[in-house]
């Protein structure tokens, strides 16, 4: 069984997808992760991430580097956020996801397009979302954690201006797909997030005469 899962940056998809891996005893690829290594590939090697040559060239990246911490940070989020929006790099990380996708047995994936370009197959798609302020106000308190010093404000401009190049690119735009289920989080728990994660795909897998 292959579940697709998208959504905006911190709507909470990543510990949505990881959460359904586990209950169903899928592997799971976070794609998100393929895009910060171009990103970051394009920066170690004093590339241009607007420039689709060099952002396509980075898609080459040793795959130590998927590895990196700086991988996470959001000077990251942001580069990859610019190679993203290449066709040539997008068509050059294609494969890996598919092949992932396909595996015996199936898959979780999480990312901006699964359900509308990589996995149109998919048995169950959820496409997660949740308002600006609530993912300013989580991706803020993370980043307090860590001992960050940054204005709710200045993520909620971060954020919005992420959205919008993810969902105005003309290659793969982030879009609910046909059949994906919507999942707002905003004012939910991590633990009620997940329980209602679980029912959409238990809701689709009945639809799709998958269970009694
Ligand atoms: O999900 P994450 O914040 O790690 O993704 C970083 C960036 O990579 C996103 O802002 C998006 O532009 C890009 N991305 C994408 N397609 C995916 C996954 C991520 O374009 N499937």
């Amino acid at each position: 069984m292959i579940i697709a899962i998208d959504g905006p940056t911190a709507s909470g998809k990543g510990t949505i997808a990881k959460a359904l891996a586990a209950h169903y005893g899928l592997p799971h690829l976070d794609t998100g992760l393929l895009y910060r290594a171009v990103g970051r590939q394009v920066f170690l090697s004093g590339g241009n991430p607007d420039d689709p040559d060099h952002a396509l060239a980075a898609a080459d990246f040793p795959e130590t580097l998927l590895d990196d911490p700086d991988l996470r940070s959001e000077a990251t989020g942001a580069l990859a956020s610019r190679v993203s929006i290449h066709p040539a790099v997008r068509a050059a990380l294609l494969a890996r996801q598919q092949a992932f996708a396909r595996q015996p047995g199936g898959a979780v994936l999480d990312g901006r397009d699964i359900a509308t370009v990589i996995a149109p197959e998919a048995e169950a798609k959820l496409f997660i979302t949740a308002s600006v302020a609530a993912r300013a106000l989580r991706r803020w308190a993370e980043m307090h954690k860590r001992g960050e010093d940054v204005t709710r404000e200045a993520i909620e401009a971060d954020l919005a201006m992420r959205d919008e190049r993810d969902r105005n690119r003309a290659a793969a735009p982030l879009r609910q797909a046909e059949g994906a289920a919507l999942l707002d989080t905003s004012a939910l728990s991590i633990e009620a997030a997940i329980a209602a994660a679980i029912a959409l795909v238990e809701q689709q897998l009945v639809t799709k005469g998958m269970r009694p």
